[in-house]
């Protein structure tokens, strides 16, 4: 790590909205706003991780109140300079234990972005923080990647997750820890540059669990945000938990 931003310091959020334009894709960020706006009802949203403001430029533009928690500053800066950026209220800090005023209809977690905690820890203080943060009858939102173990074969550590002209991504399994590293590279300006941030991945039943722990319960799980069913070939899930009304 370079500095306090985290991993997504200056030099990845200056590239961030480019390197991860197809995530930018109406027909990607629709369903998200869509879903996000029903949850939230007349409530406010929080985003964690926060970033460039993908999914809370579009939110707030429809209506909805959004605050988020965010590490970088580097990210929360590109964000603010967009327009709508500056209503749209950041608190530096981590997501696991990072604490803003008021409470919210709706906490969300997209990206996969629940897997930069790196610890089972910090992740389970992730969602005590969520509920602590949570009305009565107020949703947990986390966008996340099934872990690919069953495209692992026994003694390799790498699988490849793109491959494209000019950009490859690998990732590096370490399955004793559940961790994984995540290598990007790409060719920009003739220059090969290079990318490499740790995750944790964790199985949807213990996230399930960590919910649990942190007094919430599943109320949905599908494969995508249109709602598509969760199935055994899932590569990733949109798993909504709620905190109980009594
Ligand atoms: C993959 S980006 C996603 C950004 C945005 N949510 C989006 O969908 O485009 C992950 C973001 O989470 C932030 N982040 C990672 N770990 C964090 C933590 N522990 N606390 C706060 N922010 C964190 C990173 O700085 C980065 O901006």
């Amino acid at each position: 790590m370079e500095n306090n931003d985290g991993y997504f310091d200056e030099r990845i959020a200056v590239r961030y909205d480019e390197s991860a334009a197809e995530m930018f894709d109406p027909a990607v960020v629709d369903p998200v706003i869509d879903l996000l706006v029903e949850l939230a009802g007349n409530g406010r949203a929080l985003e964690l991780g926060i970033g460039t403001g993908r999914i809370a430029l579009p939110l707030a533009q429809r209506g909805v109140p959004v605050h988020g928690i965010e590490l970088s500053k580097a990210m929360a800066a590109r964000l603010r300079a967009k327009p709508g950026g500056e209503q749209i209220g950041v608190t530096i800090g981590d997501f696991a234990t990072t604490t803003v005023d008021g409470t919210f209809s709706v906490a969300y977690l997209v990206f996969n972005t629940i897997m930069n905690l790196t610890t089972q820890a910090a992740q389970v203080a992730c969602f005590r923080n969520v509920a602590a943060h949570l009305e009565p009858g107020g949703c947990f939102v986390i966008e996340v990647g099934v872990p690919e173990l069953q495209r692992l074969p026994p003694g390799e550590t790498i699988l490849a997750f793109h491959v494209s002209e000019a950009r490859w991504g690998l990732d590096e399994y370490d399955v004793m820890r559940q961790g994984l590293t995540s290598h990007h590279f790409e060719i920009v300006d003739g220059r090969l540059e290079r990318f490499s941030a740790p995750f944790r991945y964790a199985w949807p039943a213990e996230l399930d669990l960590m919910a649990q722990l942190a007094g919430m319960r599943l109320r949905e799980r599908w494969s995508g945000w249109k709602r598509e069913p969760f199935t055994s070939d899932s590569r990733k899930h949109v798993s909504v938990w709620e905190l109980p009304t009594v």
